[in-house]
């Protein structure tokens, strides 16, 4: 019998699927869940009378493999992935490949990758996004791990995943050990802020403006024939379409208290860690905080008792005022989401292929937009780019935004009507473009308290001056440290 070109291990909804899906498009698969149950109604239901191989043991699973043999991890992050490595290690031989696709944090990947290859086999960790119905159809995937697996992987990888119109494939390889999962993490952080400005604009409307679920939904349909057609912007227009049985609009009866899974706070703590300003990704994770506080939320509400303005104005011309804050606003989430990739890259010494990290997640990902094709033109043109902004088209873009983004946060300030993300992404702005900021001020208090000292504008940098404010602290500096 012919042996399989790749194994999976981890049949649930996720693993059945990219089964499927290879399947499909022509690769012999041989799959193994621990629960061997699973294997049997598998192999006798949706898998019936395809290539698909049910195999009882991980011995079983790895003698049916195709050398050099890959094998798909398709299990729960977390220590489930390091003990299914330690019980196929001793069956696999040098060169064979481990593929971990589930959602696994980088620095877990880095470790991985090493010890892996410690034992002479070649480690992917690959980032895989569009959930159930992309693994069946077409994800998009980002991996990294060890190079020399990806001549191995790329035929299954390129001819599973989702394709942009021309027919590109999105995914390509990313770089070493935990990059794909960094990418995929960095991914889901940009999903979080997304998300979060689609709901800001929401909120603006339906309590600024007093609109009601179907007009928003006019709104969003139109949205989406602009440059922010996105699979987000579709569903949210499909969400506020929706009605229950009794004609009610089922998003109106929905609680406001976001849950969260965690990926968008690894990125917001991946920031911190690199000392990168991500402030819209930030604020959305935190919005989903303060949303989950709902009974403190009312009692403040009736202890502040907000009054909400009625809207005077334009509505038409302040929806499109809406629209363009928004773009503004996500251009802002991409440029920190790619300055934190940016930095990374350097700390962990991986060579990311900017626009093609654009390119991946321009189909099959939950967010999938066209606006992503901008980005990979403005990364194929200067692949050293230092923030999305410096690039022509989204410096001219942003120039024509501004003067709507500022209203839009303005009218939502006075009038009590929270926007973390637009405003904050507004405070980046103005911070990223302003030369003096104040933080001479700044580094005279960390003086005065602690003689940290200062750098002069008068002076070479790295020369470093101490003052004695008081006249009583003495002349002695704490020396320089970055705090
Ligand atoms: P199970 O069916 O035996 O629970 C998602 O949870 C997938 O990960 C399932 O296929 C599950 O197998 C698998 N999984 C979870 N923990 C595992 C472990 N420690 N070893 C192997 N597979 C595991």
């Amino acid at each position: 019998m012919k042996k399989a070109d790749i194994g999976l291990v981890g049949l649930a909804v996720m693993g059945e699927n990219l089964v499927m899906n290879m399947e499909s498009k022509g690769f012999t698969v041989a799959v193994y869940n621990r629960t061997t149950e699973k294997v049997r109604s598998f192999v006798e239901g949706r898998a019936a009378d395809k290539n698909i191989i049910g195999c009882y043991s991980i011995e079983e699973l790895v003698a049916n493999l195709e050398k050099p043999r890959k094998v798909f991890m398709m299990v729960k992050a977390g220590q489930a992935v390091d003990s299914l490595i330690d019980q196929l290690i001793p069956y696999l031989e040098e060169g064979d490949i481990l593929i971990d696709g589930g959602n696994s944090h980088f620095p877990d990947s880095i470790r991985r990758t090493e010890y892996v290859e410690s034992k002479g086999l070649l480690y992917v960790g690959c980032g895989v996004s569009g959930g159930e119905e992309g693994a069946l159809n077409g994800p998009s995937m980002m991996p990294g791990g060890s190079p020399a697996a990806w001549q191995y992987v790329k035929p299954i990888f390129q001819g599973i995943c989702a394709k942009v119109e021309d027919g590109t494939p999105c995914c390509d390889w990313v770089g070493e050990n935990g990059a794909g999962h960094f990418v995929k993490m960095v991914h889901n952080g940009i999903e979080y802020g997304d998300m979060q400005l689609i709901c800001e604009a929401y909120q603006l409307m339906r309590d600024g403006l007093g609109m009601s679920a179907e007009e928003m939904h006019d709104v969003f349909a139109h949205w989406n024939e602009t440059e922010l057609d996105s699979y987000l912007i579709e569903i949210t227009r499909d969400i506020l379409g929706y009605k229950d049985e009794n004609g009610e609009i089922t998003v109106e009866h929905i609680l406001d208290t976001a849950g969260q899974k965690g990926t968008g706070k690894w990125t917001a703590v991946a920031a911190l860690d690199e000392g990168i300003p991500l402030t819209l990704i930030g604020e959305a994770v935190f919005a989903r905080c303060l949303s989950a506080v709902k009974n403190e939320r009312i009692k403040a509400s009736k202890l502040f008792e907000k009054d909400i303005p009625v809207f005077e104005g334009d509505k038409a011309a302040f929806i499109e005022c809406i629209r363009k804050a928004l773009y503004a606003s996500k251009i802002i989430s991409y440029a920190q989401g790619y300055s934190l990739m940016r930095s990374a890259a350097k700390t962990y010494g991986w060579n990311l292929n900017y626009g093609g990290i654009a390119l991946m997640w321009r189909g099959g990902c939950i967010i999938r937009s066209v606006f992503l094709g901008k980005i990979k033109e403005a990364y194929d043109k200067n692949t050293e780019l230092e923030n999305l902004l410096m690039d022509d088209y989204f410096a001219e873009t942003i120039k024509a935004l501004v003067p709507a983004w500022r209203e839009v946060v303005a009218y939502a300030v006075k009038s009590g009507i929270p926007m973390p993300a637009f405003s904050s992404a507004l405070s980046y702005f103005d911070g990223y473009t302003t030369a003096a900021l104040p933080a001479n001020l700044l580094q005279a208090q960390r003086d005065y308290f602690g003689a940290h000292t200062y750098e002069r504008l008068d002076a070479p940098r790295g020369q470093f001056f101490h003052t004695n404010w008081t006249g009583h602290g003495g002349n002695t500096s704490a020396g320089t440290y970055n705090a």
